[in-house]
């Protein structure tokens, strides 16, 4: 039988991972899957049902009842709760903070880790996130740590807002992302930590096409 492609990225909020592995996923011509996108839509769902995040029954009975629909495509995924498509709707700096909060729940994980096996097993995958290559896919081909500084990550950061057309200043986007950091490497269940084989790949200073040529490389490697 012939065995899917899986390519694991992970690493730190603000490392260039989703734009990556995006660009990989088109020239590749196989599905990008943004598992954070799937963290920050409990933390969403919470949100607009007034359910205070730090408060985990009653997180957890959100997701019981939670309504979200995945749809991934080579070009990016969509992801849809209640019927409605929120896939840029929660790419806000509070909702990324909400999702690392609803993200440290063990049965949260649970559920959202089985619906990324699910789609790993059905498709040829490049999937990013935190415990990719640790814990959802511990057997993809290829596993890629990517990295960058925390004042590099939060100036990316501050010019996506920026291009919003978002009011923000540099040192609360860096205390932010240092904040996220620390919770996402910390917590009790599947922190973000460097897998085995992973090929770690720091992209301070480097440009999205440099990284992704990196990677490429890596995967031409890997899969011969
Ligand atoms: O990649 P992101 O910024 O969209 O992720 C939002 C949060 O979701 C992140 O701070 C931690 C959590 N997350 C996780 O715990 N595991 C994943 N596989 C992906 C995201």
């Amino acid at each position: 039988m012939k065995q899917n492609i899986a390519v694991a990225i992970d690493g730190p909020a603000g490392s260039g991972k989703s734009t990556v592995a995006k660009e990989i996923a088109k020239k590749l011509g196989i599905l990008y899957i943004d598992t954070g996108a799937m963290y920050r839509s409990v933390a969403f769902a919470c949100m607009k049902q007034g359910v205070v995040l730090e408060n985990e029954t009653a997180v957890l009975a959100v997701l019981e009842h939670l309504d979200m629909k995945i749809l991934p495509q080579t070009g990016g995924q969509h992801i849809f709760l209640y019927g409605e498509d929120v896939t840029e709707k929660i790419r806000t700096q509070e909702i990324g903070a909400g999702a690392s909060v609803v993200a440290a729940y063990s049965k949260v994980r649970e559920k959202l880790v089985e619906i990324q096996q699910q789609l790993s097993k059905a498709h040829d995958v490049i999937m990013d996130g935190r415990d990719i290559g640790t814990k959802v896919l511990p057997d993809a081909q290829v596993k890629i740590y990517l990295d960058a500084s925390v004042s590099e990550r939060a100036k990316r950061r501050l010019g996506e807002l920026e291009a919003q057309g978002k009011q923000a200043d540099l040192e609360s986007v860096e205390k932010a992302i240092a904040q996220r950091d620390y919770q996402d490497m910390h917590r009790e269940h599947s922190p973000l930590c460097k897998a085995e084989d992973v090929v770690v790949l720091d992209s301070t200073g480097l440009d999205i096409a440099t990284v992704t040529e990196k990677i490429l490389e890596i995967i031409t490697e890997k899969t011969k």
